[in-house]
């Protein structure tokens, strides 16, 4: 193989399918070759390099060209879009489709059209090798979309090196730009203990590229937020005894107590167990480099778990140190690039974005933050701090959230007024609501199933502080609902709007049972 061949496709135009089974040959290692596909008639500088084209690079270069700019991209994937949709959100969104599906399949096993499902394990590999087969599809698409409709000019399948903050080399040749936006992303933490490098522990990484046989009817979760409950209610829906190992308190990251209640709860029904203040302290040997068992230190002394299989989710490490050794930007305590906010590092012209400068390491920031990196190269002076964004997780269930939990709210205001649903019920939980599309099964044969939803008001002003929801469907609504909240929407305004019954989100309706009082009172 020569390290320097090169792929032209300046020239060309390559179909979505021509670019899936090209991707497809170089992920499969057929040959290293770069490809090239920069504008011949184009002889301006670059405004700006974008080493790294996942979300935050490629979401900074479509608005860079949008605006007149030019861009380039380099990547060390032979694929635009980064590690969203190759092994971090959207396989997290096919496990927890499964998940669904599967807890469906297994709370109504045996009754209705449903097949008993007690004691069948269903397989994980399948859906991994579902997921590595499809997502050659959206890489694909990006690069087709990226080079025939946004006109970028991108290097793929070589890793860049910077040489300076105007210079990057890549398959040996130098590229000079006015600015330099890293979008590096973050990899994973790895769990520090003996054993962590044998067959059979797994991160998100690993976990699609390699696993190659079907983990054992126990396996173990290490960690105790998003990745680690995702993953984890995944593996439990299978069938499988899933032992969550967390460090601390699982699900941390859910700011309303309640909620994370209900949602724990249905997690341990549903048979996920979850081991809190519990560290792994090691991983044991088959004696062929394989796993064969995990100790676990708990609150009650050392377990050992026999299992082949451990899926680690510790958080991720922004890939900072290229940008530190070479230009010797600032970087924080969690190797996170430090930039202010107009997405400027400590070097002049070098612009950090995404995953890169530490969290919220979700979408919605690596592309808005490549996106205003973008326009303040371009020499806009412009702000972006991510704050007060709406949130979600998946259990079995999609767990939404925005604004305050009750606890933070009842800190912070006088006249705190809850509308939830289910009601408070001195019987339990047993009650048919709420019902919406995709829970009405649960709502009519587990109605404590049927999930959860809490609106904080404050009494005072009227105004919404916080929405909550579990359930399905509701996802969509909060991305919206977050700016009228942010706009200040009251319960009168809410009460006023014309709900589509039966919709997930019960907030319309119950708000305006609710606003012709003066004095609002809980519901
Ligand atoms: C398991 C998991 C599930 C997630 N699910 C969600 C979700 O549901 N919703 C959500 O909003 N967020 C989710 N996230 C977070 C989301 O994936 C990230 O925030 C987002 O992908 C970050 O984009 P980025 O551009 O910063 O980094 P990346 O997409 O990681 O891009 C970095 C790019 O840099 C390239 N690169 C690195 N080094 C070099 C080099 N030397 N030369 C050239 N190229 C290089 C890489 O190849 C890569 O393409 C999830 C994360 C994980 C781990
Ligand atoms: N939107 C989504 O659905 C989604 C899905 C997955 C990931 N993501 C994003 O991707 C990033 C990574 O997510 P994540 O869930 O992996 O990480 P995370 O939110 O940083 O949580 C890390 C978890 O690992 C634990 N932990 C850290 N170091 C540990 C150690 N040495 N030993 C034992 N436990 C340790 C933490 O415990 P403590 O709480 O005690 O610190 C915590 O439970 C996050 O920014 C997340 O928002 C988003």
């Amino acid at each position: 193989m020569n390290e320097l061949s090169v792929i032209d496709v300046t020239d060309q135009r390559p179909t979505i399918e021509e670019w899936g089974h090209r991707i497809e040959r170089l992920l499969d290692g057929e040959s290293n070759a770069a490809i090239f596909n920069l504008r011949a008639d184009d002889d301006r500088e670059f405004d700006a390099i974008f080493l790294g084209g996942g979300a935050s690079g490629r979401f900074g270069s479509a608005y860079m060209r949008a605006m007149g700019g030019r861009q380039l991209i380099i990547d060390q994937w032979p694929f635009l879009g980064g590690s969203c949709p190759h092994n971090a959100c959207v396989p997290h969104h096919l496990f927890s489709d499964c998940a669904a599906e599967l807890m469906l399949q297994r709370t109504f096993g045996g009754s209705l059209w449903f097949p008993p499902m007690d004691g069948v394990i269903t397989s994980i590999k399948e859906v991994v090798d579902l997921f590595r087969r499809g997502r050659i599809g959206p890489h694909a698409i990006m690069n087709y979309q990226s080079k025939e409709q946004l006109d970028l000019e991108y290097i793929l399948n070589v890793p860049g090196r910077i040489i300076d903050a105007h210079t990057v080399e890549a398959a040996g040749r130098t590229f000079r730009a006015r600015n330099l936006i890293l979008c590096l992303g973050a990899r994973p933490q790895i769990l520090d203990v003996p054993g962590k490098d044998l067959k059979g522990v797994y991160t998100n990484v690993n976990l699609v590229e390699t696993l190659d046989y079907e983990p054992s009817a126990t396996v173990v979760v290490v960690g105790g937020s998003k990745t680690a409950v995702e993953y984890g209610s995944f593996f439990s829906a299978t069938g499988r005894r899933t032992i969550m190992a967390v460090r601390s308190e699982c699900l941390k990251i859910v700011p309303d107590g309640e909620i994370r209640g209900y949602v724990r709860d249905r997690m341990e029904e549903q048979g996920l167990e979850i081991w809190e203040r519990s560290q792994v302290v090691r991983i044991e040997d088959d004696g062929e480099g394989r796993v064969a068992g995990v100790i676990i230190r708990t609150p009650k002394g050392e377990e050992r778990v026999e299992t082949n299989f451990v899926f680690v989710a510790l958080g991720e490490i922004p890939n900072s140190e290229m940008a530190a050794d070479v230009l010797g930007v600032e970087i924080g305590p969690k190797n996170e690039v430090i930039v202010d906010s107009q997405l400027r590092t400590s070097v002049p012209n070098v612009y950090a974005v995404g995953d890169l400068i530490g969290g919220p390491m979700e979408m919605f920031k690596a592309r808005k933050s490549g996106m205003y990196a973008a326009r303040n190269a371009m020499g806009a002076t412009i702000h972006y701090e991510p704050k007060d964004f709406p949130d979600f997780l998946h259990t079995h269930y999609e767990v939404s959230w925005l604004g305050l939990g009750e606890e933070e709210a009842r800190a912070k205001y006088s006249n705190i007024v809850i509308i939830k649903m289910p009601p408070n019920n001195p019987n339990g939980l047993d009650v048919a609501l709420p019902a919406s599309d995709r829970t009405m099964l649960y709502a009519f044969a587990k109605p404590h199933m049927s999930g959860y939803q809490k609106l904080i008001i404050d009494g005072d002003t009227r105004r919404v502080l916080g929405a909550h929801h579990v359930g399905y469907g509701a996802k969509d609504a909060f991305q919206y609902l977050n700016v009228l909240v942010k706009q200040g929407l009251t319960i009168d305004q809410l009460g006023e709007m014309d709900e589509l019954f039966l919709n997930p989100t019960h907030f319309i309706q119950l708000s305006r049972l609710r606003a012709g009082r003066q004095d609002l009172v809980d519901l």
